[in-house]
């Protein structure tokens, strides 16, 4: 099979959080499977440093107004996937992040830049003869690449069949209705049954009506983003279209993510060699000069700071079990509330907690070696990917029981990998994290439940069948 898979983050070119994983892995898994996968996303300032050299250009033309749109075939060194990148100077090529800027406030133009990507994604996935290869499927990831179904939608044209993956529904792209002109889409679209959403309009929206099938990150999610509670105001819209919405598990790529090959970690193991975890516990220690006893328990963060994480209850919490012994290490970066929380909770106990404000990817590879236990109390979660990668590091998730956490973290009988808790409040999230310190001391039980999370087989291969019988099924259709 031959699918156009587009992003707007694709690791290890941009990252910003699950999705760039997921977008620099799912392909790769496919394409080992004999499939003829290309990608496409934004030409960002900087990545043409990241990728081999340009193979071929095509001007698409100057659509928007803004310069040309000129598509660039190249292909990511480490692996050898093609990728199309799309590159126009005024849309793209900026200093900050993908989305914002150094404030963290979201660009302008957002609606034209992911606009204009999601029509050259469109252009491609109908018009094969222009770089030679016809896609059979069209696969598009959030509301950036959403557009593009409206797009085709708007051309009324027979197109190839259009699968959208929601990673986060909190995130649905939508925009004054007074920039509706800048994206030159048919205003047919805007009805309520259409791209509208609440008097705006969203990519992400249009992604999900114009798609010939939905999927979200794992099957509780799925589940879940059909009530009021979960849905952002989508999920009537959801309910309208089930029988076309799915829910496929993220998997790891176990190359980047496993303690025995990792080569940003101070000391490799593995579950025969799992005592040789203490000296990355005791490397992190001392890289954040916390005290170096190594007989209490290192909870660790690594996230994005916002309301969906939860981590305003660790905040709440963390006192009272750093008074029993308890270490933090915290990296992460969002919410300026959050932040500054972190950094005061490290003033007040600098010698148990330590939080770096910033996006550091080797760092978060040494806190997954080094930590005993990862928090995540999300609100929700559509699948999330790091405590899939704590399991395989023996370390233990302390996760509440939401979304993608749900189906992969379990604190029972023969999965127990970790501790997991109901309600989205301090008291459960307390009580959850009194039972792995528990756990901590007691040495053989704790061991036993790392072995088991190393055990735990989250790869890639172990999802792609159930990709390309999707995809089959929308080509036998
Ligand atoms: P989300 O996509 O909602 O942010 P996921 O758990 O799916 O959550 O994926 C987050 C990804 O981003 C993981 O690879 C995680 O290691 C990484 N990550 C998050 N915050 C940071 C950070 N501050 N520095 C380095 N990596 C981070
Ligand atoms: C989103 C979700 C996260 C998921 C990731 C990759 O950012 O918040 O739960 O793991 O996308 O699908």
């Amino acid at each position: 099979m031959k699918i156009l898979f587009a992003a707007s983050e694709i690791y290890p070119l941009i990252k910003t959080g699950g999705l760039a994983d997921v977008a620099g892995a799912l392909p790769v898994a496919l394409r080992n499977k004999g499939h003829d996968i290309k990608l496409i996303m934004p030409a960002y300032q900087g990545i043409l440093n990241k990728v081999a050299p340009i193979q071929k250009s095509i001007n698409l033309g100057n659509p928007f107004g803004v310069g040309d749109l000129l598509l660039l075939e190249t292909h990511i060194p480490d692996n050898d996937t093609p990728i199309w990148l799309l590159q126009c100077q005024a849309l793209y090529e900026r200093e900050d992040g993908p989305y914002v800027d150094k404030n963290g406030v979201d660009f302008q133009d957002n609606h034209l830049r992911f606009a204009a990507l999601s029509w050259a994604i469109a252009t491609l996935a109908l018009h094969g003869n222009l770089i030679d290869w016809q896609a059979d499927i069209l696969h598009l990831n959030d509301w950036q690449t959403g557009f593009a179904a409206a797009y085709l939608k708007s051309w009324k044209v027979n197109h190839i069949p259009i699968v959208t993956t929601v990673h986060n529904l909190r995130y649905n792209g939508s925009f004054d209705m007074n920039q509706f002109s800048d994206t030159h889409l048919s205003a047919e679209l805007l009805s309520m049954h259409g791209m509208e959403f609440y008097g705006r309009f969203s990519g992400l929206k249009a992604g999900l009506v114009y798609a010939d099938a939905i999927t979200t990150v794992s099957p509780t999610y799925a589940q879940e983003i059909l009530t009021p509670e979960y849905g952002d105001g989508l999920d009537g819209t959801l309910r309208a279209m089930q029988d076309k919405l799915s829910g496929i598990l993220n998997g790891v790529d176990y190359n980047q993510w496993s303690p025995e090959k990792d080569t940003l970690i101070p000391q490799n193991y593995g579950i025969d060699t799992l005592h040789l975890k203490q000296t990355n516990k005791l490397a992190l220690l001392r890289e954040n000069s916390l005290s170096e006893d190594l007989n209490y328990p290192v909870f660790g963060v690594v996230s994005r700071l916002t309301e969906q994480k939860g981590l305003d209850l660790v905040l709440q919490v963390m006192p009272a079990l750093l008074e029993k012994g308890a270490r933090l290490i915290v990296l992460g970066s969002g919410d300026k509330y959050l932040e500054s929380g972190y950094l005061e909770l490290q003033k007040k106990y600098p010698q148990q907690v330590a939080v770096r404000i910033g996006y550091f990817e080797d760092y978060s590879h040494r806190i997954q070696a080094g930590i005993d236990a990862l928090l995540i109390p999300s609100r929700f979660e559509p699948c999330g990917l790091t405590q899939l990668y704590a399991l395989k590091y023996a370390t233990l998730p302390v996760v509440r029981q939401t979304g993608g956490l749900a189906d992969t973290v379990f604190e029972e009988g023969d999965k127990d990998n970790g501790f997991v808790f109901k309600e989205a409040d301090e008291e459960s999230l307390k009580l959850a994290m009194e039972r792995c310190m528990a756990c901590f001391y007691d040495g053989n039980r704790w061991q036993q439940k790392q072995q088991n999370a190393m055990c735990y087989d989250y790869s890639w291969e172990a999802v792609t069948d159930q990709w390309v019988d999707l995809y089959q099924s929308l080509l036998n259709r």
